[in-house]
């Protein structure tokens, strides 16, 4: 009796170290983040042809060649610390987690 509570209290510990991740995850509304923190300057689309985005000179995301020339580790360091003068660090504004459900924003627009 013992052994099968303890069977089964192990297995809900599992299950619950398991599943937590994954419903922290889909809490995160990437698409909305990047409405919200990124289109003024990068766009909709990711072109970067907005007023901001043109004037401090945003890359396109659409583009194969800046696609294939940044890693998913260097998006979300960018989004972390920007660039002086251009654009603004986000690590204090989001979670690592929402930093990383970005990437495949970021990457959506290459397809
Ligand atoms: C104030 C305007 C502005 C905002 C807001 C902004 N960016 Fe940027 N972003 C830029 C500019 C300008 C660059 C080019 C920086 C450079 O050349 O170093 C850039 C570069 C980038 C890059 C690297 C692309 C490259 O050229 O190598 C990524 C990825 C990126 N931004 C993602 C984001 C995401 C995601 C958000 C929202 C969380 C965001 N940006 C918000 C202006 C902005």
């Amino acid at each position: 009796m013992l052994k099968r509570m303890l069977i089964i209290a192990f297995l809900q510990a599992a299950i619950g170290y398991l599943v937590l991740p994954e419903i922290i995850a889909n809490d995160i509304d990437a698409q909305d983040l990047y409405t919200s923190h990124c289109v003024l300057c990068h766009g909709e689309d990711g072109s970067g042809k907005t007023d901001l985005g043109s004037g401090l000179g945003a890359r396109d995301f659409n583009e194969k060649a800046f696609q294939d020339g940044i890693t998913d580790e260097q998006i979300v360091e960018q989004i972390a610390h920007g660039t002086e003068d251009k654009m603004m660090p986000f690590q204090d504004k989001l979670s690592s987690e929402e930093m990383h459900a970005l990437v495949p924003v970021i990457r959506g627009f290459g397809k």
